[in-house]
């Protein structure tokens, strides 16, 4: 009999209890996630669980890989989800950006249904943060920006790969890659693919979740407006 690793895991009985000794209740958090924490909007909060994520080490000194890491879900034109992780690079009042390849399998979904989920699961700190919005392509001179900050080798990835098409070999992708370091040889800058940039998500939702005892976790909804303001907050059970 063919015996696969996950044999060896009890799953039903896998769980760790929020304030016990493995996790604490919340290593940054002395106190209950409360109304008055958004009291100036979702951004300040939103921002600070961000830089507690990236600042965050473990008593045994290890630290979140990819804080910033959210799991980006899409809608196809059958209404069939799909989700992945991306990497936030920027947020403001106006949203959420990530950037990817606008002919990817995501870029299709939010051309037929503009409409997504970000979710970032900082476990560690028994935190989550969950985005829902519309989402628009960023400006050219934002993408650009944000270009210019990648090392040149993953801007030579980028021109690379036709993400999310199949290709028939690993040989194939790295002759594309050197392919484009031959082509960008005598260029400075490389400049950004056509097909690549940035999307903004406009949050019409945003839920802070923050882990606590016998599950009884505290989740604080809030709806925005058109100009992100929140229009209500709502504490929802768990
Ligand atoms: C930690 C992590 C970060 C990632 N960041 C990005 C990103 O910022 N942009 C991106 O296009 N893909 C990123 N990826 C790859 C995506 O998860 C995904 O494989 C790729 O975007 C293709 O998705 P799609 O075929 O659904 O469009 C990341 C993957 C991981 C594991």
């Amino acid at each position: 009999m063919v015996r696969y690793p996950s044999d060896s895991l009890d799953l039903p009985h896998m769980r760790v209890s929020y304030g016990e000794k493995l996790v604490s209740s919340s290593p940054v958090d002395s106190g209950d996630l409360d109304e008055a924490s958004l009291a100036d909007g979702w951004l300040p909060l939103f921002s600070q669980w961000l830089v507690d994520a990236s600042e965050y080490v473990a008593s045994d000194g290890g630290r979140i890989a990819e804080p910033n890491a959210m799991v980006l879900g899409t809608v196809d034109d059958e209404g069939f989800p799909a989700t992945r992780t991306v990497l936030c690079k920027g947020a403001d009042e106006r949203g959420v950006v990530f950037f990817t390849n606008y002919e990817s399998t995501k870029a299709q979904h939010i051309s037929v249904n503009p409409f997504v989920s970000a979710t970032f699961p900082w476990i560690a700190l028994a935190r989550q943060i969950h985005v829902r919005g519309r989402v628009e392509k960023v400006s050219d001179e934002e993408t650009l920006e944000y270009w210019r900050t990648r090392p040149r080798g993953s801007q030579l990835g980028a021109w690379a790969s036709h993400q999310s098409e199949p290709i028939e070999s690993r040989e194939l992708l790295l002759g594309a890659l050197d392919r484009m370091a031959a082509r960008f040889h005598d260029v400075d800058e490389v400049p950004v693919p056509p097909f690549w940039g940035g999307f903004r998500i406009h949050p019409k939702s945003v839920e802070f979740w923050q882990g606590r005892r016998n599950r009884l976790h505290n989740r604080l909804r809030c709806e925005l407006g058109d100009g992100g303001c929140i229009v209500r907050v709502t504490r929802v059970q768990p």
